[in-house]
This record gives C-alpha cells, sequence and structure tokens, in this order.
C-alpha cells in the first residue's frame, strides 16, 4: 500500500489519517465537502502541534506527516489508491452511496474497506464494485493510540484481501485480530452492550454519573468509566451501533436505553458536542446529571 484513501474527516477518519501518513504512506481526504476534508486535516495539525510541544515528535516529522495528507472535494483523485477506507457517519444508506460512487473510480486491483462498527459486511459489499475487493476494517478511537484492528470479511471477501488487509494492519503497528461478520464484530459486540448498560443503571437512579464511572474505572481497572467513554465515542453513534444490533439480532437485551434516545434527541452527542453525560465547556468535565 502506498496510496491510501479516507472518506470521512471526523474523528475517526482524521484518526487513520495521521495513522496511515504517520508510516510514510500517502492520503487522499475527502469528506462532504472540501471544506469539511481541510478541516480534518486542521485538526490533525492541532493534536501533532500538541505532540510537538510535549517533545513526542519533532517538528520536521509533524510536518512530513502533515504534507503527506491531501484533502480534495471529491472521489475522481482516489482513482490511483491502493486502498479506499470508508469512515463516514454509521448510517447504512449514506455507506451505500459512498460505495456506489467511489466504487466508480476504485483501482482494478485496489481494496475498498469499511471502518463501521457495527453494519454488516456482507451486505455493504455486494453493494460495492467487486465483494471479493471488500473488507471490514475496524479501528478503535483514538486511532493514532489504540493498538488493535478487527479485520472482517464478509462472505464474498477473497482470501487475498484478507491477507492485504492484515499487512496493511500490522504496516500501521497495530495487532490484528479476525471477526465474523456478525453484528459488532468482536470487541463492539461487547463493549457497546456494557455501555448501554451503564446507561440504563444511570436511568434507573442506581449510580450516579461519578459513580458508575469511578466504579467501572477503578474496580475493573478500565482507563475510562463507561459513561466517559460513551461522550467519547459519541452518543449518536453508540446509539446508532445499539440500534443495529437490535434490528440485526431482533434480540430485546441490545435494545438502546431510553436515557440514551433521550440525550440523542436533545443533540447531546458527548464530547464533540460539548455535552453528554459530562458538559465539556469548563476547564473539567462537570457530570450533567
Ligand atoms: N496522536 C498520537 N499520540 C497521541 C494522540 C494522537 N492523536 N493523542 C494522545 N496521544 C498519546 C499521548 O501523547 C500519550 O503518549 P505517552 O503515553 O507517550 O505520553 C498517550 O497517547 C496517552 O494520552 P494522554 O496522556 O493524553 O491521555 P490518557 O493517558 O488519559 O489516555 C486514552 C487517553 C488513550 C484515550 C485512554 O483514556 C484510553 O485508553 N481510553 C479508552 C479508549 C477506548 O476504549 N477506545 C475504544 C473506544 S471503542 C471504539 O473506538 C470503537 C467504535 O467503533 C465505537
Amino acid at each position: 500500500m502506498q496510496t491510501v484513501g479516507i472518506i470521512g474527516a471526523g474523528i475517526m477518519g482524521s484518526g487513520i489519517a495521521q495513522t496511515v501518513a504517520g508510516k510514510g504512506m500517502d492520503v487522499i481526504l475527502t469528506d462532504i465537502s472540501l471544506e469539511n476534508a481541510e478541516k480534518g486535516k486542521a485538526g490533525i495539525g492541532k493534536g501533532l502541534a500538541k505532540l510537538v510541544a510535549r517533545d513526542k515528535l519533532t517538528q520536521a516529522d509533524a510536518d512530513a506527516l502533515l504534507a503527506r495528507i491531501a484533502p480534495v472535494a471529491d472521489y475522481s483523485a482516489m482513482s490511483g489508491c491502493d486502498l479506499i477506507i470508508e469512515a463516514a457517519t454509521e448510517r447504512e444508506e449514506i455507506k451505500l452511496r459512498i460505495f456506489e460512487a467511489a466504487g466508480k473510480v476504485l483501482g482494478e486491483t485496489a481494496i475498498m474497506a469499511s471502518n463501521t462498527s457495527s453494519i454488516p459486511i456482507t451486505r455493504m459489499a455486494a453493494g460495492s464494485p467487486d465483494p471479493a475487493r471488500f473488507c471490514g476494517l475496524h479501528f478503535f478511537n483514538p486511532v493514532p493510540v489504540m493498538g488493535l484492528v478487527e479485520v472482517i470479511p464478509g462472505l464474498a471477501t477473497a482470501p487475498d484481501t484478507v491477507d492485504r488487509m492484515k499487512a496493511f494492519g500490522e504496516k500501521l503497528g497495530k495487532t490484528v485480530v479476525l471477526a465474523g461478520d456478525e453484528p459488532g464484530f468482536v470487541v463492539n459486540r461487547i463493549l457497546c452492550p456494557m455501555v448501554n448498560e451503564a446507561i440504563f443503571v444511570l436511568g434507573a437512579g442506581i449510580g450516579s454519573v461519578e459513580d458508575i464511572d469511578a466504579g467501572c474505572r477503578i474496580g475493573l481497572n478500565h482507563p475510562m468509566g463507561p459513561l466517559t467513554l460513551a461522550d467519547f465515542v459519541g452518543l449518536d453513534t453508540l446509539y446508532q451501533i445499539m440500534k443495529v444490533f437490535h434490528s440485526t439480532t431482533g434480540d430485546p437485551k441490545y435494545r438502546p436505553a431510553p436515557l440514551l434516545q433521550k440525550y440523542v434527541e436533545a443533540g447531546w452527542y458527548g464530547r464533540k458536542t460539548g455535552r453528554g453525560f459530562y458538559d465539556y465547556s469548563g476547564e473539567k468535565p462537570v457530570p450533567t446529571r
């Protein structure tokens, strides 16, 4: 892999772009507009500046990394990419539109991958130009820091595509786990119901925001409590994931917590909107309940 196209310049797309460019590959980054793609690149620049200020990265390396990321307005610039990674909003109709449009410029041997957290790969592959060259490639937030990537073959994914995706994950310095094409794959299938349950616990008044988070942080040795993590991942994303689990399996144990739905309806998506289970407007996050 030398040139990687990334569709979506939000938290995940930007994190993937930074990681790929950090390993010396060229990135072509797009979003719904050139302005959004440029905003994504500017966000990466801000993060790198912090690393430079803390002597974690040299200014020269930060500049070289940023120079390898090219924001573009549309998919036509991606025709020379060896791999196109979709990291757009977690909504199937949006992703299908992307696969159709980006599929028109996909090179003859190039792979199309999706960073979906929960939508079946086999189903999305069917809407791509060559399902044999379609694969799930699931990163974790913050991508430059988290050491894992899941590779998820769909029913029609060719073994060669899986091998190339595993090699790509390893080139990024990640541990690769192979996951079956079932809702949530391996990690989110376990994580998201746990975080959703924490919101049920909050809604039932069993614990406060702070006590639920402290309980899991200290009692389970998790780096973040589940409500902090929900705000970090985005409550809108978590809600979409639980809805996919629920509708795909039909199992009521996956129903989104009513309080999660309420927060999403209020537009309280967590860190990205400045408010979720915590308020992020001040110096330190403050619980909102
Ligand atoms: N690029 C490169 N390095 C970065 C970085 C970035 N953008 N952001 C942070 N870092 C580095 C820091 O420099 C620091 O390095 P050091 O250890 O050498 O000093 C290290 O990462 C840790 O950063 P901080 O000191 O700022 O922060 P913390 O020690 O508080 O750790 C955290 C932050 C890594 C986010 C930690 O709280 C954590 O692991 N939380 C859990 C995250 C998690 O569970 N993610 C998965 C979410 S689920 C998901 O993504 C799937 C989706 O589909 C829902």
